[in-house]
């Protein structure tokens, strides 16, 4: 126990997490930091496709990330709810709708994430699912850019809830109440099956499940209703 103390308190962690995790995740390793403050760490920020290459090379403690597929031999924990919400413009004219028809929706541009995103997969698996080929003319690499064309009226987009802090409170995108959503999706904690956790790494994964819900919480799945 006082070696593994010591190891936590001199410790390294390498953790990679997906860029819809990035939001919260470094609040969470700030939070982690400030309880075993001798630490240090490394953090990447990459799409699913990226962190699946650095899970297959095994060169990460801990990976974060949507829930990665099962044909891997993978330990994937999850830990907190991961919903994926429609946003729009403020002035779209569906902002204000009490309920966008699943009819109504399908007749929108959609702005979509590169592949390799886990956004753009469970997006195009839900519209799938239901029938539907999503339409995929606007394609962008990262959350920021998708708020920015959604917020110059290029579209409505997909993404987690998780990336729209500042957004909704700032009133600068809205989340539309659409039928069919949210998207119900999870956070995991990965690593390869069999890997020794080093201390720290396991003071880390400890820390995930004690502190993420009230860390970060999953905001308001839905925009709140009109006041
Ligand atoms: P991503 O998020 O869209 O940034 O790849 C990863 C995931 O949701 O699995």
């Amino acid at each position: 126990v006082l070696e593994s103390l010591k190891g936590i308190r001199r410790g390294r962690l390498r953790i990679a997490v997906a860029s819809t995790a990035n939001y919260f995740a470094t609040r969470l390793l700030a939070a982690f930091c400030r309880r075993y403050p001798g630490i240090s760490f490394s953090l990447e920020v990459t799409n699913r496709e990226g962190l699946l290459r650095a899970l297959e090379a095994n060169e990460k403690d801990l990976v974060i990330m949507g829930r990665p597929p099962e044909s891997l031999d993978l330990e994937a924990e999850p830990f907190m709810d991961n919903p994926l919400v429609v946003i729009a413009a403020p002035d779209h004219p569906l902002a204000g709708a009490d309920e966008v028809s699943w009819e109504r929706l399908q007749q929108e541009a959609f702005v979509v994430r590169e592949e390799g995103s886990g956004t753009r997969i469970a997006m195009e698996r839900h519209f799938a699912s239901r029938g539907v080929k999503l339409r995929t003319g606007m394609e962008l690499s990262s959350n920021e850019a998708i708020k920015r064309a959604v917020e110059v009226g290029m579209g409505l987009g997909i993404v987690s809830i998780h990336t729209l802090e500042l957004e909704l409170e700032t009133g600068r995108l809205v989340v539309l109440r659409a039928e069919a959503f949210p998207i119900p999706r999870h956070w995991y904690l990965v690593h390869r099956r069999g890997k020794r956790l080093s201390p720290v790494a396991l003071a880390f994964r400890d820390f995930v499940f004690e502190e993420a819900g009230s860390l970060v919480g999953s905001g308001p799945a839905r925009a709140p209703a009109a006041e």
